[in-house]
């Protein structure tokens, strides 16, 4: 089947089966590997993506229901005015180690933030509950974000 979606600002359409998830056509199709596979069950969003802004995990997202849709990989957002806040702190605080978590984190982030989800450390901990990681112990990673979520409230 066809499909025709907006991906990281750029009109974009392709074949691909009706099966297919958006993790495999991204990655393996597109070259876009900023989505990573870890879990590959919808558990550790770690192949987060956008979709119309909202965060979906690309591992079990057919591609077949982006048709038509606004599609943002971490590629994408990295050339948006909203990343270099996130990786500011991110950078600041220390919060990543390995980097696999942290694009799917990083998009997850921006979403919440746009819908005034995040507010305090108790809802940045909710927010980022479908987000794991091996490597930090998340503290570096809520203080990375309180600071996102301090500055955006101080303006
Ligand atoms: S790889 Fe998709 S949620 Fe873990
Ligand atoms: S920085 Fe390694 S999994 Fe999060």
């Amino acid at each position: 089947m066809r499909i025709a979606l907006e991906l990281n600002g750029a009109q974009t359409s392709m074949d691909i089966e009706p099966q297919e998830f958006l993790l495999d056509v991204l990655r393996d199709d597109l070259s876009l590997t900023g989505a990573k596979r870890s879990c590959d069950t919808q558990v550790c969003g770690s192949c987060t993506v956008l979709v119309d802004g909202a965060p979906v995990s690309a591992c079990s997202y057919l591609a077949a229901e982006t048709d038509e849709r606004v599609v943002t990989t971490i590629e994408g957002f990295r050339d948006t005015p909203a990343f270099e806040p996130i990786a500011a702190a991110f950078t600041r605080q220390a919060a990543l180690q390995c980097g696999f978590c942290t694009p799917g984190m990083v998009l997850t982030i921006h979403a919440l933030l746009e819908d005034g989800e995040l507010t305090d450390e108790a809802s940045i901990r909710r927010g980022l509950a479908g987000n794991l990681c091996r490597c930090t112990g998340y503290r570096a990673i809520l203080d990375a974000v309180s600071e996102v979520v301090a500055a955006r409230m101080a303006r």
